[in-house]
């Protein structure tokens, strides 16, 4: 842990950090299965897109739409248009991962022929949420950095602890398995998009 970087910040970063080892993962696995010879796995790309869901959806847009991003508006109201798009982005993103779902059973269902528009939408889809993630890790958290005050982080620190202990150590204890399972076979990689003021 970085003693520079508040404690809020580094659960944003460590989830972003989980959710691109994972669209990684989506992307390199549909590339393979593209290749002569590879047979797809359906059941690993279904595990990856049912992460992508879960884990925005019910964890980490929470944290951001509901806590973090609230007092950021506050503390600067200069950022409001961007955390509006951000917020904007969280909702098409959770539509976008419901459509590859479908686009994956089009595939698994009906064919190779609909394996290409299936890639088309997982790199439209990884390289959008990659791109949201850095506006956010090199954009907003620094600003949020300069503005909110020590008080500011300590209280979102232990909103984020409580929201997240509410969703109930289960639903924790299976995405973090669900997670082992998708890196085992694919090596969580850093996020380029972190900059360097937040080191791990
Ligand atoms: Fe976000
Ligand atoms: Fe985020």
């Amino acid at each position: 842990m970085n003693l520079m970087q508040p404690p809020a910040i580094q659960l944003i970063v460590e989830d972003h950090e989980a959710l691109a080892a994972v669209l990684r993962a989506l992307r390199d696995a549909v590339e393979r299965a593209g290749r002569p010879g590879s047979a797809p796995d359906f059941d690993a790309l279904r595990a990856m897109l049912f992460y992508l869901d879960e884990m925005p959806a019910r964890v980490h847009h929470a944290s951001e739409s509901e806590l973090l991003f609230p007092r950021i508006r506050e503390r600067c109201p200069a950022l409001r248009p961007v955390l509006d798009r951000l917020e904007a982005e969280h909702e098409r993103g959770e539509s976008a991962v419901r459509e590859l779902e479908h686009a994956l059973t089009a595939w698994q269902v009906m064919g190779d022929v609909h394996h290409e528009s299936f890639e088309l939408l997982v790199r439209t889809h990884v390289n959008g949420y990659l791109g949201h993630m850095e506006v956010e890790e090199s954009y907003v958290l620094p600003v949020a950095l300069d503005f909110l005050s020590p008080a500011d982080w300590r209280e979102l620190a232990e909103a984020l602890t409580r929201q997240r202990s509410e969703l109930g150590a289960s639903m924790a204890q299976s995405h973090r398995s669900l997670f082992a399972r998708i890196t085992l076979t694919h090596p969580l990689q850093k996020c380029p998009c972190k900059t360097s003021k937040f080191p791990s």
